[in-house]
């Protein structure tokens, strides 16, 4: 395609370009600028995370999504006639992606996440269809058949949640065109509600795994935080001292979504695909926009103390008193790194003291991070990577609670112990997995 495009304008002539010149519109609208504005859409809404595998090929799907009723596969979303989306017209492939129906009218899970996609406006649906028909290689190979027994593996019923949980896209567009401070936090509260589907991981989740809001117009539920997913928990994105993004600045988000750093944090679980797939594709301006929507949403614990540094834990370490409970598992295997002081080496270790991942009420991604370990890849703009070694072969779970309970508790974080039971059902719920990748130097 692009190749006829090229032939094409040179073909055209330089009096043609000239002619063309003058009609922006018809630039604008032209094949080449839809597949790359389509392109961009698919990144600001990760269809890469779920819908191409590691070592597979770009969007032929397959990716296994555990549901407590057996397995479903991401479908092959490249424009295939047989095995992929060639065959869907632009209506149908709006209807799948906002309203969450398949070409044949059957209902998809909503492990896709159209609740949000619903979202979308309809110039951003179109790019996206150039893109797949046109900027996307087809691929002839059949995702799997879903691993749910009959009868849970009707679809019918589906439709019920559609009714009851999905929005329509007409109430989802008037809700996108609400009121805002600025048009920047307009364009942020779009992406981050919409496309960017932040709230499918950030947001919690009712009884029947809807997520309790879909946006920010309904009260402080939204991206308030979400259930752990393999083992990880995703923090609040709020403005709630401690467990959210409080003491994190405009700077500090937009450097976090762009490189999956920053001297606050690092990324890891389902944050490291959002990243990779997602956010560091983004422009700076688009960037900047989420950091100020983010940072304009209220709190939904406003009565949470916010974190102050407390240096006793650090003096204690520096005077060799390592009697607390876990400091000496600390010191042997962690402080390398992390730093007697909690403040770590930042972008390349990430500080311990007052991050709202080691505080947050639930425990479950300290424990599995530290039994698994963790990779951050390199990203465009911050190529190195960056590991975290697994001591699931090295610490007990006694050792693990014990560790777990000193970084909640040392350097102001004041958080709640955590002991070797917990650990042990965290362990069952999400097993250690072991890195196969080897650390890289720092440079
Ligand atoms: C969080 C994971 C996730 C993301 C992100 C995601 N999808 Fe999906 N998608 C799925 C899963 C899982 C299915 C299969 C659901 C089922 O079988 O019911 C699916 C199914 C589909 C289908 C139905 C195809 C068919 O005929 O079976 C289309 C079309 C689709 N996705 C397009 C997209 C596009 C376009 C994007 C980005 C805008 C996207 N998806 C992002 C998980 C995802
Ligand atoms: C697939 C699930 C998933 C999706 C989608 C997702 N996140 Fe996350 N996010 C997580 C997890 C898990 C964490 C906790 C681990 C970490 O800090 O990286 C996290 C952490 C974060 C953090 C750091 C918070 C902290 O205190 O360390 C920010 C900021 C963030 N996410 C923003 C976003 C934004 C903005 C989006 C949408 C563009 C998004 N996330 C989409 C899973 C997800
Ligand atoms: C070789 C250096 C190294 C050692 C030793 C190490 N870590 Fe880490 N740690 C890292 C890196 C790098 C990350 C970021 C990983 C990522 O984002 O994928 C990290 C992340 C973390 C996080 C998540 C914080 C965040 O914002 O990403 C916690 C909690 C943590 N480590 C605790 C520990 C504990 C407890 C120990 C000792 C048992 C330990 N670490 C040992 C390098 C190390």
């Amino acid at each position: 395609m692009k190749h006829c495009t090229f032939s094409f304008t040179t073909a055209l002539g330089a009096a043609a370009l000239l002619v063309l010149a003058h009609m922006p519109q018809a630039r604008a609208d032209s094949a080449e600028d839809l597949v790359a504005k389509g392109r961009y859409v698919a990144e600001a809404s990760d269809c890469s995370a779920c819908h191409t595998i590691k070592g597979g090929r770009p969007f032929a799907g397959r990716m296994e999504f555990k549901l407590p009723i057996g397995s479903i596969y991401s479908s092959n979303i490249s424009p295939d006639p047989a095995h992929g989306i060639g065959a869907y017209s632009e209506a149908e492939f709006a209807r799948a992606v906002r309203e969450g129906v398949r070409r044949d009218g059957a209902s998809l899970y909503p492990a896709m996440p159209f609740p949000s996609y619903a979202r979308m406006s309809d110039s951003d649906i179109h790019a996206l269809y150039v893109y797949f028909m046109k900027g996307v290689q087809p691929v002839a190979q059949a995702a799997p058949a879903n691993g749910i027994p009959w009868p849970m593996s009707m679809r019918w019923p589906m439709m019920f949640w559609r009714a009851v949980f999905a929005p329509s896209v007409a109430s989802a567009q008037k809700d996108v065109n609400r009121t805002f401070p600025t048009p920047a936090i307009a364009r942020g509260a779009y992406l981050v509600e919409g496309p960017g589907h932040c709230g499918a991981c950030h947001s919690p989740r009712g009884i029947a795994l809807q997520e309790k809001a879909l946006s920010a117009s309904t009260g402080t539920v939204f991206l308030s935080g979400g259930a752990p997913i393999d083992g990880f928990v995703p923090t609040s994105l709020r403005q709630d001292q401690r467990s959210g993004l409080a003491a994190w600045s405009e700077d500090d988000i937009v450097a976090f979504l762009s490189t999956g750093r920053n001297q606050k944090g690092e990324a890891f679980g389902g944050m490291t695909d959002a990243v990779y797939h997602g956010t560091q594709h983004l422009s700076p301006e688009d960037l900047r926009a989420m950091a100020q929507y983010l940072r304009s949403l209220q709190p939904n614990s406003p009565n949470a103390p916010a974190w102050h540094y407390d240096s006793a834990a650090a003096a204690a370490l520096q005077h060799g008193d390592a009697s607390a409970r876990g400091a000496k598992v600390y010191v042997d295997h962690c402080a390398a790194c992390h730093r007697t002081d909690g403040h770590g080496y930042a972008p390349a270790f990430p500080p311990l003291a007052g991050n709202p991942v080691v505080m947050s009420d639930q425990p479950d991604s300290l424990v599995h991070i530290v039994q698994s370990g963790a990779t951050l890849p390199g990203m465009s703009k911050a190529p190195s990577a960056f590991v975290m070694p697994s001591y699931s072969q090295m610490l007990s779970a006694q050792q693990i609670a014990d560790v777990v309970t000193f970084i909640r508790g040392a350097w102001g974080n004041n958080a709640s112990p955590v002991d070797a039971a917990t650990v042990t059902s965290l362990q069952k719920s999400a097993p250690p997995r072991v890195l196969e990748e080897k650390p890289v130097p720092l440079n």
